[in-house]
């Protein structure tokens, strides 16, 4: 919710070696999607390790503003009861979805072609971030919207009477647009087609699949082509959620540049669509390793071991790579800090629309930390000079970026001095165990600025 609150500063100190077991919090981005889907199949689904942060728990009462009813029953377990697709009713209520983009163009995407209205805001973060990208396609489908300038939140949308099928093409690489498009078509007649040019994180099409939708994926000269038969009677799920690949970023990378560190963090997500990040580390010479991978629930999952890696080279991050780690940039430049030479991101306009623009947040705070870096429009390339390098004792702003703000506070745990953040408070979106999690590990995290 987005109510405002007292910033939270937040001081991390060099600390010494992390080691132990790190239990990183489940997907946001399945989480979502389980709640969501969860509320448009017919009869009762059940969740395990669903993420409890706010961003999630705000698609839960949103679902049952909509009319499901979802239940919390304690540690991760949660239970939907689903209206069943086209039976969402009319939320008495704004619906407050926080500071989550996913949240919010998921749940147009899926209310667009039902004939009600609601009205959608969030947190200054949200509400300054574009949703034309989202409402251009929904109206294709005959769904109407009225926000403010720039097509900003607080933005009222009135789902279509009679929605058509629609064919797109999702003009930037964003899984919440190609998401969105998909929920839309659930209840449109006929065949939705969703074409993308790059492929992003494809968790929607394989729980669609998993509720018993009919889709096919294509890859052709026109990218990746996805069709939804619309209408269909979405069958309830058991869903266990694999551990977060963008949160487990978290602890892998303050393990790799903290001399001495060996942490296990296990049973994490591996979907191709979002490992990019690691990847990238072990291209970097990163000690990183994959133990005891396996299935489950249709998702590749392994527990992974990050090591003190002094060292790191800088490299060119492929632009082509830039859907599968699009969120773990900001951590890739802490790291990058730490290694030896230049690492050059290229093609990621995209982080400049997200909770913050994530380019110039990176920028500043490095700039404030001792640490060269250079950017332009879609690009910005990190100077490291090694293993320890980096000066610290920068005040950085964190921009209601939860992202932003562990990633500085890693960088704190291996520069010379502290690092502090303006407002940790964001990181309860994504992440609310990070502070306890990490100090376990051996981190110095304290509350105030340095
Ligand atoms: C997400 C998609 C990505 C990502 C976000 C989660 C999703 O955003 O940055 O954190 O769950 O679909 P875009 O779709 O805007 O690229």
């Amino acid at each position: 919710m987005s109510a405002s609150v007292a910033p939270i500063p937040l001081t991390s100190a060099p600390c010494g070696p992390l080691s132990g077991v790190a239990e990183t919090p489940g997907d946001k981005s399945i989480s979502h999607r389980a709640l969501i889907l969860g509320a448009m199949a017919l009869g009762e689904t059940r969740i395990t390790g669903l993420l409890e942060g706010e961003d999630v728990v705000d698609t839960a009462r949103a679902m049952r503003a909509f009319g499901a009813e979802v239940i919390d029953n304690g540690s991760g377990d949660w239970t939907v009861r689903g209206v069943g697709v086209g039976g969402f009713a009319e939320p008495e209520q704004v619906i407050d979805c926080g500071n989550s983009g996913t949240g919010v163009r998921l749940i147009m995407g899926a209310m667009a072609t039902s004939p009600i209205a609601a009205t959608f805001t969030g947190d200054a973060s949200l509400n300054s971030r574009p949703m034309a990208r989202v409402t251009d396609p929904l109206a294709l489908f005959g769904c109407q919207t009225f926000g403010r300038a720039g097509g900003r939140l607080p933005m009222t949308l009135l789902g279509a009477q009679d929605p058509l099928p629609v064919r797109y093409t999702v003009p930037m690489p964003s899984a919440q647009v190609k998401s969105a498009v998909l929920l839309a078509g659930l209840n449109a007649p006929g065949q939705t087609v969703v074409i993308e040019r790059e492929a992003t994180r494809d968790h929607t099409e394989r729980m669609l699949l998993a509720f018993g939708a009919e889709i096919a994926v294509e890859d052709n000269d026109e990218g990746r082509v996805i069709t939804l038969t619309g209408q269909p009677e979405l069958r309830p799920q058991t869903i266990a959620v694999p551990r977060d690949p963008s949160s487990a970023a978290f602890p892998v990378c303050a393990a790799l540049i903290v001399p001495g560190s060996d942490v296990l963090v296990p049973g994490i997500g591996l979907n191709p669509t979002r490992a990019g990040l690691f990847d990238t580390l072990r291209e970097m010479g990163a000690d990183l390793t994959y133990e005891n991978m396996r299935n489950e629930g249709g998702e590749p999952v392994a527990d992974l071991r990050a090591r003190f890696s002094p060292d790191m080279k800088g490299i060119v991050v492929p632009p082509e790579r830039a859907a599968s780690m699009i969120d773990e940039y900001p951590i890739l430049s802490v790291v990058a800090a730490n290694a030896q030479g230049q690492t050059m991101m290229a093609g990621v306009a995209e982080l400049r629309v997200k909770e913050s623009d994530r380019i110039d947040a990176m920028a500043v705070g490095l700039r404030a930390c001792g640490v060269t870096v250079e950017e332009g429009e879609d690009w910005f390339a990190v100077e490291g000079n090694g293993a320890g390098s980096v000066a610290g004792a920068g005040v950085c702003a964190s921009h209601l970026d939860h992202r932003i703000a562990m990633s500085f506070l890693v960088l704190g745990m291996a520069a010379k001095q502290a690092v502090s953040v303006d407002d940790g408070g964001p990181i309860a979106t994504s992440f609310p165990s990070f502070e306890t999690l990490m100090a376990g590990l051996g981190a110095t995290i304290r509350r105030g600025d340095c």
